[in-house]
């Protein structure tokens, strides 16, 4: 999976974007007081201190994915008329069975989430549906559980809005945002603001599983028992607003199902065809899939098989839900990989904060981009997070190694041959005793990184330690379960030291007391606005105001530095900070 921080459905405000395959859908969500929708953005006020967690206890990651699973399982989408009686709408699907909740949202057109409360509603419904009948060309009758709804009588169309709460799901504007982090009172409230304003929604959660599960239903006409998991940033709790959609077909599920029900002397196997390797049955099924997707898949349009990549896959793009979509099949490990990132951004609400603002940095910066290439991913830059978490003093997230020292035996997990095993159950793990705040953090971030011997060391999060480095890339980031693998391998010596230069201009920038007190009555930009300010050409300033890029001022800041005596801040490893 190549990294694409922008999908289709973000406006990424502070950075250019690649041109989407779909057109980006204004995504505005529309529902009812009483549902879930409601209820949930209601609740997005309430934003965790940094530090207070919440006491509740947290679900599995595997509990997550079975419930979101089974929610997606009731749930259907359906294009709807642009004006329509939301509770004529309700009432028509009612015949069906009871709704659990439902929400609209606008993507180049309007278009229901229903969840009703039991699957066989779905049938009832599907019963009732009709195959269009076009004059002029020939339709595939595949009968799915993506909908279009027509309008027998204007009495159901309604001139009013759709409904009377209605909020948008979009993430804000530049502007916007610049205000948002204007108006905050700390550089950590910068931080959670950003991370508000970014994260995943509910219904965007919801959107992703039941685009999992119609790609499911395609697949099970040939794997009756499949499995289409989503995995990467969509689950692993660090998916910003846009961001692709990974999926993992698990053909597995049907194995394990199969095991005990073996009973007595006899073990009865499937006649099955072989071929020479397990890469080659992989690139045989997503062949097969990809062609399936392409020619009967409602929605599923700009299909690319790209079957010769190290993790062979099929891309495309989801017409309705505005997501470009990444299905592999033969990439366990990834999904283990998800949960454990799922771990540490649920373990302290600072961790996923921090790689909020950093990769948004990042992207600012264009040290990140949505095209694969010799720049670092997301998910790297997610892993150095960590690392740098777990050398914190005392630590705020727990080694690899001791969280499989924590694994019982139902944690147990081994998958061709690479130990994955580390405990599920979050609530057993003790919290951090750190108290640092983001801001330190931040800084922290920049000056630990900005002094790193890369040319020397790898970053090992299994250990929590720096290691010798067994090659001569020029960035080394270990990957937590296949330690021969360096998940940054594609990283060059030129954007490595893009990567450290931007990253001592950021903590530069953290040390200048002016730079990081809250203005909120001046234009101003503070604390991590300054920091997200790209240096060629800022989107927040007009290009009139700025008096010299930020890389010269910088340049000669230090050289005025250089006469006077410096203050610079120590790192963690006690290292002089600003070399
Ligand atoms: N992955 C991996 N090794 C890599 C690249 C990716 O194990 N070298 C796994 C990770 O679990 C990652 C997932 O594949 O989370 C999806 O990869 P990608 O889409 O590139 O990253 P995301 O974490 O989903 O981040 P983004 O928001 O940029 O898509
Ligand atoms: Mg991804």
């Amino acid at each position: 999976m190549a990294a694409r921080s922008v999908g289709l459905l973000t406006r990424l405000p502070l950075c250019s974007q690649r041109p989407a395959q779909v057109p980006r859908p204004a995504f505005r969500l529309l529902s009812c007081p009483g549902t879930v929708a409601a209820d949930v953005r209601s609740e997005e006020h309430l934003v965790a201190k940094p530090g207070s967690e919440d006491k509740a206890p947290k679900k599995r990651f595997s509990e997550v994915q079975k419930e979101r699973r089974e929610q997606a399982q009731r749930t259907v989408l359906i294009h709807c008329p642009s004006k329509i009686s939301e509770k004529k709408f309700l009432k028509y699907l009612s015949q069906h069975g009871p709704i659990n909740n439902h929400f609209f949202y606008e993507s180049f057109g309007l278009y229901a989430v229903v969840e009703f409360c039991q699957k066989d509603s779905i049938n009832s419904l599907k019963n009732e549906t009709h195959t269009p009948c076009l004059d002029t060309e020939a339709v595939i009758p595949f009968k799915s559980r993506f909908f279009n709804l027509k309008l027998k009588h204007q009495s159901n169309r309604i001139s009013e809005p759709l409904c009377t709460q209605s909020s948008s799901q979009s993430p804000p504007s530049s502007k916007k945002l610049f205000e948002l982090l204007n108006y905050a009172e700390s550089m950590d409230d910068q931080l959670n603001t950003l991370l508000k304003a970014f994260q995943l929604t509910e219904e965007n959660i919801k959107l992703r599983y039941l685009t999992c599960s119609l790609i499911e239903d395609i697949a099970a006409a040939y794997f009756p028992s499949c499995v289409v998991w989503p995995f990467g940033s969509s689950v692993n709790s660090f998916g910003k607003l846009g961001c692709d959609l990974d999926m993992f077909l698990d053909l597995d599920e049907i194995e394990k199902c199969d095991v005990h029900k073996n009973v007595g002397n006899f073990l009865m196997e499937f006649q099955v065809k072989n071929v020479p390797s397990g890469r080659i049955a992989t690139q045989k099924i997503l062949s097969v899939i990809g062609e399936c997707l392409d020619h009967f898949g409602p929605g599923c349009v700009g299909v690319q098989k790209i079957l010769n990549a190290r993790c062979p896959l099929v891309r495309f793009s989801h017409q309705a839900s505005g997501f470009q979509c990444d299905l592999t099949t033969n990439n366990r490990i990834a999904l283990k990989s998800s949960e454990l990132l799922y771990i540490y951004g649920s373990l302290d609400s600072r961790v996923r904060a921090l790689v909020f603002s950093l990769r948004f940095w990042a992207r600012a910066h264009s040290l990140t981009s949505s095209i694969p290439g010799a720049w670092i991913t997301n998910f790297s830059l997610t892993v150095m997070v960590i690392f740098f978490l777990q050398r914190r003093s005392p630590p705020i997230l727990p080694t690899l190694d001791s969280l499989k020292s924590l694994a019982d035996a139902e944690d147990r997990c081994v998958i061709e041959g690479s130990n994955c095993t580390f405990i599920q159950d979050l609530n057993k793990i003790k919290p951090s005793g750190n108290t640092e705040t983001l801001e330190l953090l931040l800084k922290e971030f920049f000056e630990y990184f900005g002094n790193f011997s890369f040319n020397k060391n790898s970053i090992n999060i299994r250990q929590g330690k720096e290691q010798n480095k067994p090659d001569s890339s020029p960035l080394h980031i270990q990957n937590p379960f296949e330690p021969s693998l360096n998940i940054s391998k594609n990283v060059s010596q030129s954007q490595l030291q893009k990567l450290v230069d931007l990253a001592r201009e950021s903590a530069w920038i953290l040390q200048q007391e002016d730079r990081h007190q809250p203005s909120p009555s001046s234009k101003r930009p503070w604390g991590l606005t300054t920091l997200l300010i790209p240096t060629a050409g800022s989107k927040f300033l007009p290009k009139k105001k700025r008096k010299k890029p930020v890389s010269e001022r910088v340049k000669s800041l230090l050289e005025s530095i250089k006469d006077n005596s410096p203050e610079s801040s120590t790192n963690t490893d006690g290292k002089t900070a600003m070399s």
